[in-house]
C-alpha cells in the first residue's frame, strides 16, 4: 500500500524508511534506521527528484505510482548518484520508456559506470544556474560538488521557493510519519543523529559545504527536503546554524569528551579520576568513552560537538592501543579542527604512546595540546595523583577562560 505525505500542494513526499539495515554504508549502526527521501513534482510535466535504496524499492514503487495515478513520468531529476538514492534508475528507465533523466556531465558519467550507457536522447545536461520548466514550477540547478560525492547538485524550485539539498542537511533516522520539523523535537529526538550523519558521511568535506551553504544563502528558501530525515519548513535556522558551525569545524559546545583505551582497568581509572576532579572543579558538560566499546561514529560526532578532548591509551606494541589509533586515524581523515586536546598514556615498561599521540593531534589544524602528556605507569597512584590534579586545573582554566 502506499504511503506518502504532501509537502505542498503539487509536491508529494515518494521515499520510504528502512528499519532493519544494521549498519549504513556496511560501517554505521543506525538502531533509529534511516529514511530514504524521493518526491515527485506534480505540474503540466512531472519529475521525481531522486529515487531510494534498492531495500526499500517496493515501498517506493507503490508511492510513485499511486501519486503519478497513470500519468507518465517525465523526469527524473538526479541531484546524487550514491547508491543509497539512485539504485532504482534502472527500474524506471524500464517502466517509463519516455522518461528523461536530468543531471550534469558527472551525473551521467557515473550513470554509465552504475547501469550502462544509456540514449542520449534520454539524457538532459544541465550545468550550474540552469533551469527546466514543469509548466508553473521551474526548476533551477546549482552544482555542489563533494557534499557528498564530486557530481553532487541541488535542485530548487522557484514558485515554492524549495531546496532540494540531496544529502546536506539530513540525518540518520526512519521518519514514524511526522515528516516534518514543526512535527517532531529535533533536539531532544534527532540532533544526535543529525550529528552523527554529518560527522561521519559529510564531515570531510567541510570546505564545500562552506561554499555550498554561502551559494545558497543567496536563495530565499522556505523549504529544506533533504535525501534522508525530516523536512524542514519551520525554522530552517535550526539545521543551517548547525550545518554553518559543524562545516567550519568549530565546536558546538563548551564541553569535554574523554576518550580512553583501557586493557586492565588502569587507563580507565586514571581517566574517571581525572573526570570527578574536572566535575569538582565546577564542570558540568563531561562525556567520558571507552573506545573500545562505543562505536567509532559515535565518538566522531562528539569530537564535532566538544571543545575539549582527552584521549588516554595503554602503550601497545611500543605504539597506540589499536582502538585509539583508529580514532586518530578517523580524526585526521576526516579533517577535524579547532580543539584542547590533552593527552594521557600508560605503560608498564615502556609508556611511549603519548608522544606519538601528541604529534598526531599536533599536525591537526588548530589544534592546541595542554602539556605535557600526563604519564601512568601501570596503575595511578598517589605520586601521580599531582599530575592529574595539574591536568584537570589547565583543562578546567582552558574551558572557563580559553
Ligand atoms: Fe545518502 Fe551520499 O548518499
Amino acid at each position: 500500500m502506499h504511503c506518502t505525505r504532501f509537502v505542498t500542494d503539487s509536491i508529494v513526499w515518494t521515499g520510504a524508511s528502512d528499519r532493519r539495515l544494521h549498519l549504513f554504508e556496511n560501517l554505521f549502526p543506525i538502531p533509529r534506521g534511516v529514511s530514504y527521501n524521493s518526491y515527485v513534482i506534480l505540474d503540466e510535466k512531472s519529475a521525481l527528484i531522486d529515487t531510494v535504496d534498492a531495500s526499500v524499492s517496493r515501498q517506493f514503487f507503490e508511492n510513485l505510482l499511486h501519486t503519478l495515478s497513470g500519468r507518465p513520468l517525465d523526469y527524473l531529476i538526479i541531484n546524487h548518484m550514491e547508491p543509497d538514492h539512485c539504485a532504482c534508475i534502472g527500474e524506471l528507465l524500464l517502466r517509463f520508456p519516455d522518461m528523461k533523466l536530468v543531471g550534469n556531465t558527472k551525473t551521467f558519467d557515473m550513470v554509465t559506470k552504475f547501469f550502462g550507457s544509456v540514449p542520449t536522447e534520454r539524457l538532459v545536461t544541465v550545468k550550474e544556474n540552469d533551469t527546466l520548466s514543469l509548466g508553473a514550477h521551474t526548476l533551477r540547478f546549482y552544482t555542489a560538488p563533494m557534499v557528498h560525492w564530486p557530481e553532487v547538485m541541488v535542485t530548487y524550485d522557484e514558485k515554492e521557493q524549495l531546496l532540494f539539498s540531496a544529502d546536506a542537511f539530513g540525518s540518520f533516522g526512519a521518519l514514524s510519519g511526522t515528516l516534518f520539523d514543526d512535527e517532531i523535537d529535533f533536539e531532544r529526538d534527532w540532533l544526535s543523529d543529525a550529528r552523527r550523519y554529518y560527522a561521519n558521511i559529510v564531515g570531510k568535506y567541510g570546505a564545500p559545504v562552506q561554499a555550498a551553504l554561502k551559494k545558497l544563502s543567496a536563495l530565499p528558501v522556505k523549504t529544506i527536503c533533504p535525501l534522508h530525515g525530516p523536512v524542514w519548513r519551520g525554522d530552517l535556522t535550526k539545521i543551517l546554524t548547525k550545518y554553518d558551525t559543524w562545516s567550519r569545524y568549530e565546536p558546538e559546545e563548551r564541553a569535554f569528551a574523554l576518550f580512553y583505551a583501557s586493557m586492565y582497568g588502569n587507563t580507565e581509572n586514571a581517566v574517571n579520576v581525572l573526570a570527578f576532579k574536572l566535575a569538582e572543579a565546577g564542570v558540568k558538560n563531561i562525556a567520558v568513552y571507552d573506545v573500545s566499546v562505543t562505536h567509532i561514529s559515535t565518538l566522531i560526532a562528539e569530537i564535532f560537538r566538544c571543545s575539549h578532548l582527552v584521549f588516554a591509551s595503554p602503550t601497545y606494541n611500543g605504539g597506540v592501543y589499536p582502538a585509539m589509533q583508529n580514532l586518530l586515524h578517523d580524526i585526521a581523515a576526516l579533517g577535524l579542527k579547532n580543539r584542547t586536546a590533552a593527552v594521557i598514556e600508560n605503560g608498564s615498561w615502556a609508556p611511549t604512546c603519548g608522544k606519538q599521540i601528541v604529534t598526531q593531534l599536533g599536525a591537526l589544524a588548530g589544534f592546541r595540546i595542554l602539556e605535557p602528556a600526563v604519564t601512568v605507569q601501570a596503575s595511578l597512584k598517589e605520586d601521580s595523583l599531582s599530575a592529574l590534579d595539574k591536568l584537570a586545573e589547565q583543562l578546567t582554566d582552558s574551558l572557563n577562560n580559553g
